[in-house]
């Protein structure tokens, strides 16, 4: 066998860690206005005020997660009594894990999760504002999926009234909404809104001249010179931008030049780039079929296997199936159904017919969700 199998190392990556999607860019581009007004709702928390509350909305793939990043990593640095606190939504989806991601900014750790109560968090979190006088910048990113079971309202609620209860509190929150679908405003109780009052920022989708000048600039560091040419460049671009998310192409140059590399080539061919996404257009669904829970994932396989047979889907009749399986009453099932569509795994329709139907359609290939189900 070959020695130093591992050691050999003719890369072409000029540095790989560009070509996660994940990644904060030093360069960020078309996006001055929306950091401009961003900073300016977060300023009066550095003077020692509340900073102004946000909604920042746009499709996936527009800039709002590093926006929001860029600018959290400057007040890190201004060594303030701000304190940014990013929260995931996606994988923090209750209002108790959103508060221990709180809890562990300010305390350095998770809060015990067995035996403490929310509103025993919370109210260690207000001590904590109070004696160090700190000011609270909270970031719900994709917030979108707090919908269901009404977290956003209850985490809003504590967050944006904290003053009521403890005096002297300071906090502001950023949400983040990257469904153009959903209408924040129709999702909020009226107690909520009359405290919130955010400033909306929109962010549009890049069109293709900017997205082939995000991407040449991440080959441009990612990658040595000559790997990607331009007439490949181009195939990138134009696969990215008919996914509709920058971080397909992103994904996708890496997989390419991994190809590539285990080929032992110095360049990247036009073969590498279209297996390569093949693969990273279903990026989405293999990212949130991750975040599911074992109810949610049995759904949506079950959802998966009824679709194999036909295209459209009665919501009574896979609940009927469902039922078969698994112990579970319609509305948990039903919320589960309006979670998945908000996902954007599955399209729920309503129909007017008899009454009125609700028609569950899937977003993606049957046989590939089954497939990312594992
Ligand atoms: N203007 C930009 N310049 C460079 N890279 C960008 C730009 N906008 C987005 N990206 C990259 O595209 C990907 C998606 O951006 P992200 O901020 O996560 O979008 P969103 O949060 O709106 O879904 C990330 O890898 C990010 O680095
Ligand atoms: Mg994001």
């Amino acid at each position: 066998m070959k020695k130093n199998l591992l050691m050999w190392d003719e890369s072409l990556f000029r540095d790989p860690e560009v070509l996660e999607i994940d990644f904060v860019p030093e360069q960020f581009e078309f996006r001055d206005e929306q950091m401009r007004e961003l900073a300016f709702q977060i300023k009066p928390g550095l003077r020692g005020g509340r900073p102004l509350n946000t909604v920042c909305k746009g499709l996936p793939g527009t800039g709002k997660t590093t926006s929001v990043k860029k600018l959290f990593a400057e007040i890190e640095e201004t060594k303030k009594k701000l304190v940014p606190v990013y929260v995931n939504c996606q994988i923090d989806n209750t209002k108790f894990a959103i508060v221990s991601q709180i809890y562990k900014k300010l305390v350095g750790h998770f809060p015990p999760s067995s035996g403490t109560s929310f509103k025993q968090v919370f109210d260690a979190i207000a001590r904590i504002l109070i004696k160090d006088d700190i000011v609270l910048l909270v970031t719900l990113d994709d917030a979108n999926y707090l919908l269901y079971e009404n977290e956003i309202n209850k985490v809003l609620y504590t967050l944006l009234r904290s003053h009521e209860t403890y005096e002297g509190t300071r906090i502001g929150v950023i949400v983040i909404i990257s469904d153009m679908d959903v209408d924040l405003s129709r999702a909020l109780d009226a107690r909520v809104v009359s405290v919130f009052r955010p400033t909306d920022i929109y962010f549009p989708p890049y069109g293709d001249a900017e997205i082939r000048e995000i991407m040449k600039a991440r080959v441009n560091q990612g990658l040595f010179p000559g790997v990607l040419s331009d007439e490949l460049l181009d195939l990138v671009v134009e696969q990215t931008t008919r996914s509709g998310d920058l971080r397909v192409g992103i994904d996708l140059l890496k997989r390419a030049a991994l190809a590539a590399e285990r080929a032992a080539r110095r360049t990247i061919v036009r073969e590498d780039v279209c297996s390569a996404y093949e693969i990273s257009k279903y990026l989405h669904l293999n990212y949130t079929v991750k975040t599911l829970k074992d109810e949610e994932r049995l759904i949506l396989k079950s959802l998966a296997e009824q679709c194999s047979q036909e295209r459209e889907m009665n919501a009574g009749d896979v609940f009927k199936a469902i039922k078969e399986a698994k112990a579970i009453g319609y509305t948990r099932f039903y919320e589960i159904v309006k979670k998945l569509d908000a996902m954007r795994l599955i399209n729920l329709q309503y129909r007017e017919g008899k009454g009125r139907t609700r028609v569950i359609t899937l977003r993606y290939d049957p046989a590939r969700v089954l497939e990312y189900l594992g």
